[in-house]
């Protein structure tokens, strides 16, 4: 480092305020307004500039300065503080008849003392990670992981990496102490490469992209936290003003105030709109470039949240409406095809490995051959697959953009993986298949079906144990299975001669099963 002992000028200091003042207008524009107002080459030059000059005038460093965004070393652990405001949490809807007995709650909590026609506010519930971010005279001094809602870990040099999130606020008078409240989150595409390299450096891959930004903002090294892009949505603005009376003031005080406010949020008159709002974004959510896991709504007076308050947990006056479906960005490493048991081939894509709503997906369904033509997948797209309650996870969507250059289309196999003879598709079906009667899978699959409770009732006869005994061509048809014999069956591997008796067994019961 170069330092000049020479005191700076007034010049010196109004250059550099000057350079500050270009430096993070254009940051700002880039970062929260998406709107860049000069060249990549541009900026990099005046950054280093600014910070050339505070290099030679250490004492001229401001905390709000932005080259101060990231630390020079890492911390050796966080702090673990009080915040200055709890942290509440929201209470869980997962439909519409349990908003309405919400809605109905803090009507009657309320009783005679109900205003004339409240509000309320929808907001997407962006999935990422809550932080508190504290400011003294407009000077960002302190972010706060949520921790237990009570006290959480400082996590202030992490915080100030995130672009988006200003270190000095916006205001010509800045109140001497503002509180603001939002979701640190990591946009899709940030979220994929990060586990890529994550893949690459052998390091254990983040589950979703909730867990990749939580994680980051617990990084000790904030020159890691840098690189990763975490971004921030803010939503809670905490700041007692005559000029303040709802909430939808408070999102546009802290647009103002130069933070990223999500755009796709709703004043909404009635229970009715609300649902209007749910329904459209229930799909529309799946445009966005980064996750949301349902949508929040809150009363939008001021006054009115203050009189509802908080139960232990929850503010009475908000709920989450949270979607029944998981959804998670993660990569096509290759497409198998399935052959059922009547011969219809299945395209399966074969994931890097994901947990949605709870399990690892490392498979989704990819239906028929008219699906893969209108997704238009490719290997090694970035792709959105979907766990909807129990059914089988599926993929959703491509994300174009994130092709890599040169990858193979996707095509519905012209021959069947298992026999290898030419599979047929009319135009009446959406479904291809195997016609082949003496197909492997065929043969298994109708031996599997007819082995059930509803047919034969051939208790330990599962798909393993099919799976053998056709390879082995010990069975073509389900008439095989009455000419299995107990050396045939010791035979196969891992077959003992205990089970191999309980299965004879049970074949011979299923003859007393009722023909139809
Ligand atoms: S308001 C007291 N608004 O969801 C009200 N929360 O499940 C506090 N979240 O802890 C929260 N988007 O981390 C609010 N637009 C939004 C949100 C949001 C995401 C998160 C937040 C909260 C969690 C509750």
């Amino acid at each position: 480092m170069i330092v000049n002992h020479q005191t700076p000028t007034p010049e010196i200091s109004q250059k550099l305020a000057q350079l500050r003042l270009t430096v993070q207008r254009a940051s700002y524009a880039y970062y929260v307004l998406d709107d860049p107002i000069m060249e990549d080459g541009v900026y990099d030059r005046l950054y280093r500039e600014l910070q050339e000059l505070e290099n030679q005038y250490p004492e001229l460093i401001s905390p709000d300065s932005p080259t101060q965004r990231v630390g020079e070393k890492p911390a050796a652990q966080f702090q673990s503080v009080t915040h200055n405001i709890p942290l509440y949490s929201l209470e869980n809807a997962f439909n519409m008849a349990e908003l309405q007995a919400w809605d109905e709650k803090w009507r009657r909590f309320l009783g005679d003392s109900l205003p004339q026609d409240p509000k309320y506010i929808c907001e997407l519930k962006i999935d990422g990670s809550a932080i508190a971010l504290t400011y003294h005279n407009g000077i960002l001094v302190r972010g706060v992981t949520r921790g237990d809602g009570v006290t959480g870990e400082d996590i202030t040099q992490n915080v100030k990496t995130i672009r988006s999130i200003p270190l000095k606020l916006h205001l010509d008078n800045p109140p001497p102490v503002v509180e603001v409240r939002g979701e640190a989150f990591l946009s899709n595409h940030i979220f994929v490469q990060i586990n890529q390299e994550r893949q690459q450096t052998g390091e254990p891959l983040f589950a979703n992209p909730r867990n990749a930004a939580a994680g980051t903002l617990r990084q000790l090294d904030s020159r890691i936290v840098a690189d990763r892009r975490l971004d921030f949505f803010a939503y809670t603005l905490h700041l007692d003003s005559p000029n303040l009376h709802d909430h939808w003031d408070c999102l546009e005080l802290l647009q103002k105030m130069g933070f990223k406010v999500n755009p796709n949020r709703q004043l909404c008159q009635s229970l009715l709109e609300v649902q209007q709002y749910l329904e459209t974004w229930e799909t529309q959510r799946r445009e966005l470039p980064y996750m949301t896991d349902g949508v929040v709504v809150k009363l939008n007076s001021l006054s009115l949240q203050k009189q509802l308050g908080e139960t232990r947990k929850f503010p009475r006056w908000a709920i989450a409406l949270k979607y029944p479906a998981e959804e998670l960005p993660t990569k096509i490493i290759s497409v198998t095809f399935q052959v059922g048991r009547t011969g219809a081939l299945t395209p399966v894509a074969e994931l890097e490995p994901v947990q949605l709503a709870g399990t690892t997906v490392k498979r989704a369904t990819l239906h028929n051959q008219d699906r893969l033509t209108e997704l238009d997948l490719h290997i090694g797209d970035t792709v959105i697959v979907r766990k909807a309650g129990e059914i089988i996870p599926e993929v959703v969507r491509v994300l174009p953009d994130l092709r890599p250059t040169g990858a193979k289309l996707v095509t519905m196999s012209t021959h069947c993986p298992e026999c290898g003879e030419t599979v047929i598709k009319t135009p009446a079906e959406a479904v291809t298949r195997c016609i082949n009667s003496s197909c492997p899978a065929i043969v298994r699959g109708s031996i599997i079906h007819w082995c059930q409770r509803p047919a034969l009732d051939i208790n330990g006869i599962g798909e393993k144990l099919v799976q053998q005994l056709v390879d082995a061509q010990l069975v073509r048809s389900v008439a095989d299975l009455y000419h299995l014999n107990m050396d045939q069956l010791v035979a196969l591997e891992r077959q003992g001669q205990k089970s191999a008796q309980k299965i004879l067994e049970a074949i011979a019961a299923s003859k007393k099963q009722p023909w139809h």
